[in-house]
């Protein structure tokens, strides 16, 4: 793929894709500013450009699905310029607005999952026949896509403007992409990877893509990810827990998990104690003895013990999603020990916007060796499944070589 350094970028019309998506509080204020200041290099770097801003926030029918009224006041205190907001994708007024704009200007457009094309995952060809990219391409001489995070889905935004103008990886993006790369070529071993966090179906399609690759030699299991794993055992794991893994459609991935158990038994680990949340207090149980009226919201002490002596002989660690509901203090505790045992591998990487927050809660940024913004992304690139919008650049880079 081309890079920001092999194109002209003064006085260019320029369109970036952008990931602002950003944990929201319930009155729609951002409570964490990594996800936007993470692309500043990027847009500093275009301060003699006339730039167009583009990114989604939240999925449809989630309470963070929201306008990003306050991404654009947000940017312009972080990037110390004016961002201005359109409330709008690619009606006549937004296409009005960017055509006005002048040198040194940045606009951000209304969050891109309004329009509903934008939701479906479809290839490049298709998503270039969107009335998005065709109401707005014809305004821009260069596309840069900045959002490593959200390149592994094949959205419009991501993959459609690749196709009809020339196109190039941001700062960001390559940087993501480095990173990841010295993790994936150092073939250290053991390679340990602790998976957990809520998005057990994402997650459950990653383990059985690492396994298949071989890159793997422990999964460690935490989080919503391992309560699906212990019901794949057969563990009773409990009334509120089975019904929370129904009521998040998780229960389809029960089946596929116990496949993977039968075929790699060793190399994924599931927890044996977990702590549950008993009226706010951490009570501690067996995986076998959860009682059937509290929630899971933590791995148990032996647990982390047990994943921490692994992680500390690990080369390379990876560490995806929190281990519980680190929000209430005391459920953080296997969150934390699992970062401050990843962080010593040789080779160490985390992503995700949560991690990424107590990693930094606990000071340990500059433990790591790369700290990835994105969550799903980061693991989807690392299990070698192939990410749409990178591949979308490369294939403009290898059409444009071709002259
Ligand atoms: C993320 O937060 O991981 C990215 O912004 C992608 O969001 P998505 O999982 O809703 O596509």
């Amino acid at each position: 793929y081309l890079t920001m350094d092999d194109v002209v970028l003064d006085n260019k019309r320029v369109l970036v894709r952008v990931d602002f998506n950003s944990p929201m509080d319930a009155n729609g204020n951002i409570m964490d500013n990594r996800k936007i200041k993470s692309h500043l290099p990027t847009l500093r770097s275009l301060e003699n450009s006339i730039v167009v801003l583009m990114s989604h926030q939240g999925r449809p029918g989630d309470k963070d699905y929201t306008t990003l009224e306050v991404h654009a006041k947000l940017a312009t205190e972080l990037l110390g310029r004016e961002v201005t907001y359109e409330d709008d994708i690619f009606s006549a007024c937004a296409r009005n607005a960017i055509k006005s704009l002048e040198q040194g200007d940045i606009l951000l457009l209304e969050n891109t999952r309004f329009y509903a094309e934008e939701n479906m995952n479809r290839a490049p060809e298709e998503q270039a026949k969107t009335q998005m990219v065709q109401k707005l391409y014809p305004l821009f001489d260069l596309f840069i896509n900045d959002a490593f995070s959200v390149s592994h889905r094949s959205q419009c935004s991501v993959v459609g403007f690749t196709k009809v103008l020339p196109s190039v990886a941001g700062i960001l993006m390559d940087r993501e992409i480095t990173g990841l790369d010295k993790g994936l070529k150092c073939h250290e071993h053991p390679a340990v990877f602790v998976l957990g966090g809520t998005k057990a179906k994402d997650i459950v399609k990653v383990i059985s893509d690492i396994l298949k690759r071989g890159d793997a030699d422990k999964i460690l299991t935490t989080g919503v990810v391992a309560t699906v794993f212990m019901m794949a055992m057969g563990v009773d794991a409990g009334e509120v827990n089975r019904k929370f893994i129904e009521d998040h459609k998780f229960l389809d991935q029960v089946s596929i998990a116990s496949k993977l158990l039968k075929e790699y038994p060793d190399k994924i680990i599931v927890p044996e104690d977990v702590a549950l949340n008993n009226g706010g207090k951490r009570e501690e149980a067996k995986v076998g003895e959860i009682k059937g009226d509290l929630p899971i919201a933590d791995i148990g002490q032996e647990t982390i013990a047990d994943y921490s002596n692994v992680l500390k002989e690990a080369r390379l660690s990876v560490f995806h999603g929190p281990a519980g509901i680190f929000e209430l203090d005391n459920f953080r505790l296997g969150t934390e020990e699992l970062l401050k045992a990843a962080a010593q591998s040789d080779y160490s990487i985390a992503g995700g916007g949560h991690t990424l927050a107590v990693i930094d809660q606990l000071g340990l940024e500059s433990k790591f060796s790369h700290l990835s913004m994105g969550g799903g992304a980061s693991i989807t690139y690392l299990s070698g499944e192939p990410m749409p919008g990178i591949a979308a650049l490369k294939s403009y880079a290898s059409r444009s070589f071709k002259g």
